[in-house]
């Protein structure tokens, strides 16, 4: 089998540590990886493989040679240099925003619309991270039921705004418990102890741009703009994975049962739903885990056919790194 050389284009940070660390326990073909973020980090050293491997200067000379880039260093960082990667012959799998909605980009992840992989003109789009883990338990469910109408209310954790958010709420944890006096640099407002109704920056319609991705990215994923969409996404105090409460109005009848045995057999999610022994998804438990966690499954009373679920995932393993990675190996496995 093929050796690869792969690139991580923001190797520093939330999300490229964590791609390093599944490449490394998936068994990736790697022959060689390069790690690649901004001149602060030059020359620090990254285990890999039991070697030690040094961070480089991201510049256009990064992608000489390199067969797949994965890039999570921020749009601006993906618009500039996906383009210079793609020249060099590298497949560019970008965890940004910058491509996402563009039409000749596939917006992919791998249990929903694999094929799409093999549109790409050069770059494939990772979507948003509360898009991913809803979207792997919607579609097993779309195509049982056929869904009519999401209501998704998201909380999720700092660690998707990047390193800096997790130390913001380190920082702002120990002062605050130590009396003393809270900065606040990444959000607007004091994350710790608090809640914010804001992720990403408003947009003329009211919404945030997290939210319109989540109704945007959905449909462009599972390849059906009947499905009607309303997100309201939250930032809360808590370090790693996102929690979704999400409502459903679905075309058919269904039975409890049937949800649960569809949950129970679809790739990549894990049902965890026992009311009587307390069991249900949280962020500690999903944390370091691969998989989309589902429970507190519940018909919608009020609706004719409607139905509420609480998904759990890791949003730096599937929401982002895993995802990535995964759709590397689906690459791979074609060639
Ligand atoms: P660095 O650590 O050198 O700043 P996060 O999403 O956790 O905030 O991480 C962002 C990633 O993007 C980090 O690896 C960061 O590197 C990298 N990055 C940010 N700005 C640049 C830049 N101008 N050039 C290269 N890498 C960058």
């Amino acid at each position: 089998m093929k050796n690869y050389n792969i690139a991580i284009a923001g190797a520093t940070g939330a999300v490229g540590r964590v791609m390093r660390e599944i490449l490394e326990e998936r068994d990736f073909p790697v022959n060689q990886l390069r790690l690649l973020a901004s001149e602060r980090s030059v020359g620090k050293k990254f285990g890999f493989d039991g070697k030690d491997l040094e961070v480089e200067l991201l510049q256009n000379d990064s992608f000489n040679n390199i067969d797949i880039a994965l890039f999570s260093a921020g749009a601006n960082i993906s618009k500039k240099f996906s383009p210079v990667a793609v020249k060099k012959g590298a497949v560019v799998i970008d965890n940004s925003s910058a491509f996402r909605m563009d039409p000749d980009v596939p917006l992919v992840v791998p249990e929903v619309n694999p094929d799409d992989i093999f549109r790409n003109k050069g770059i494939i789009a990772n979507p948003n991270c509360s898009t991913i883990q809803m979207v792997v338990v919607l579609k097993p469910l779309h195509d049982a039921f056929r869904i009519r109408r999401v209501v998704v209310s998201s909380y999720q954790s700092v660690s998707g705004t990047g390193k800096e958010a997790i130390e913001e709420l380190l920082e702002q944890t120990k002062n605050s418990l130590g009396n003393e006096e809270i900065d606040s640099q990444v959000y607007p407002h004091q994350i710790a102890f608090n809640v914010l109704p804001h992720i990403d920056v408003f947009e003329d319609n009211l919404y945030t741009k997290e939210e319109m991705k989540m109704v945007k990215e959905t449909i462009k994923i599972i390849g059906d703009d009947s499905i009607a969409i309303t997100a309201t996404t939250v930032r809360v105090p808590v370090f790693v994975s996102h929690s979704e409460s999400v409502n459903l109005e679905l075309e058919k009848e269904f039975s409890l049962e049937d949800v649960r045995e569809i949950l129970s057999n679809a790739e990549g999610v894990t049902l965890q739903d026992n009311p009587d022994k307390n069991i249900y998804p949280t962020p500690i438990n999903a944390a370091g885990k691969d998989d989309c966690f589902v429970g507190r499954v519940r018909r919608d009373e009020t609706l004719e056919s409607g139905l509420n679920l609480w998904i759990v995932s890791d949003n730096l393993r599937k929401g982002a790194a895993l995802n990535a990675i995964q759709i590397a190996e689906r690459l791979i496995k074609a060639n």
